[in-house]
C-alpha cells in the first residue's frame, strides 16, 4: 500500500492559557498543503513492526511516532499482525509542518483498513491524541479550527486555493522548548480573537501566531525572513506552529516563486519551496486512505 501524508500550516495561533495537564489551551486554524511524505506499507505475518526512512537525521526506532502508532493499533487487534513501513521523508522534521503527526495519522488509518479493525473516527481520534496534539487534525484535512490542545477540531468551509512559499531554515525547533519559554501574556479572556475576525471577514492579514515572539527572540533571522515576506504582495507572512518554517501566502504561484528566489538570495542558509493549499476533497484524494 502506497500512501501520502500531507503537511499542514497554521493560519494564526492563539495561546489562551495553561492547562493542568501541562499543555496549553490554543485556538488555531490548520490548513493542508501540497507537501507530502511518501509512505509504503507492507503487511507482515510474523507480528513484527519495522519502520525505516531515508532521512538519517530522524530516529526510525521504537520512539518514532509511526512505530508508536502501529504499536497502539496492534494492541487493538486480536491477531498478531505485523507491518513494515518505509518512508520517503519530504516534510522537514521540527519545522512546524506536522510531518511526524501526519505520518502517524496515515498509519492509524492504513492499519485500520489493512488489519480490518474497523475502528470509528472517535476511536482513532482518541489514539491519535495520545500520540500528539496535532495528530487528530490529519483525520480531517482542509481548513479546520483547532481548539483545546489543538486536537478538538471543527472542519470549516475551504478557502480559495493559495500558493504557499515555504522558507525553511537548516535548524529545527522543539515544540516543547517553545511552550516552556513562552513570552506571550495570557490575557486571553480580554483578547479579541483574530481567528474569529478572519472567519468573519476572510482577511488573512489579521492573523498572527503568538508563538512567534518566543521563537524570534532566540532566532532573530526568522523575524527578518518574516519581515522580508511581509514587504511583498503576500496576503499573510507567518511562522507555522512552533516553527521553524516561515511561510507566505500568495494569490499566484509565479509571484510566490519570484519572492522565494529573492529570499533565497538574501538568506543563503535557507531552502525555499513553493507549494499550494489543499482543500478537504483533494486532501482525501491525495492521502489515498480514509477513516
Ligand atoms: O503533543 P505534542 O507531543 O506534539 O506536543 C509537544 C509538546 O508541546 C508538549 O509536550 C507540550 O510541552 C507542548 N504543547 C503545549 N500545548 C499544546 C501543544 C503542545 O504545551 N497545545
Amino acid at each position: 500500500m502506497r500512501l501520502l501524508a500531507l503537511a499542514k500550516i497554521n493560519l494564526g495561533l492563539e495561546v489562551l492559557g495553561q492547562r493542568r495537564d501541562g499543555y496549553h489551551e490554543l485556538r488555531t486554524l490548520f490548513q493542508s498543503i501540497s507537501l507530502a511524505d511518501e509512505i509504503e506499507i507492507t503487511e507482515r505475518t510474523d507480528g513484527r513492526i519495522y519502520v525505516s526512512g531515508d532521512d538519517p537525521s530522524i530516529s526510525w526506532g521504537e520512539d518514532n511516532l509511526i512505530f508508536q502508532a502501529a504499536l497502539k493499533m496492534q494492541k487493538m487487534s486480536t491477531s498478531t499482525r505485523g507491518v513494515e513501513v518505509r518512508v520517503k521523508k519530504r516534510i522537514p522534521p521540527g519545522s512546524g509542518l506536522g510531518g511526524g503527526s501526519s505520518d502517524a495519522a496515515v498509519i492509524l488509518m492504513a492499519l485500520n483498513l489493512l488489519w480490518k479493525l474497523r475502528l470509528p473516527l472517535e476511536e482513532l481520534t482518541r489514539i491519535g491524541q495520545q500520540l500528539g496534539a496535532d495528530v487528530p487534525y490529519f483525520f480531517h484535512g482542509g481548513l479546520c479550527l483547532g481548539e483545546g490542545r489543538g486536537d478538538f477540531l471543527q472542519p470549516l468551509p475551504d478557502m480559495a486555493e493559495r500558493a504557499v512559499l515555504l522558507v525553511l531554515p537548516r535548524w529545527t525547533i522543539s515544540t516543547r522548548w517553545v511552550f516552556q519559554h513562552l513570552v506571550v501574556t495570557l490575557t486571553s479572556a480580554a483578547k479579541v480573537s483574530k481567528i474569529n475576525q478572519f472567519l468573519k471577514d476572510n482577511n488573512l492579514a489579521v492573523l498572527a501566531n503568538e508563538l512567534e515572539e518566543t521563537v524570534f527572540s532566540r532566532y532573530p533571522q526568522l523575524r527578518k525572513i518574516k519581515e522580508a515576506i511581509s514587504e511583498t504582495e503576500a496576503e499573510l507572512s507567518s511562522m507555522s506552529g512552533s516553527g521553524s518554517v516561515i511561510y507566505g501566502l500568495f494569490r499566484d504561484k509565479k509571484t510566490a516563486a519570484e519572492v522565494g528566489q529573492k529570499i533565497g538570495q538574501s538568506f543563503p542558509e535557507v531552502t525555499v519551496k513553493v507549494v499550494r493549499t489543499v482543500n478537504r476533497f483533494h486532501y482525501w484524494q491525495i492521502v489515498g486512505v480514509g477513516v
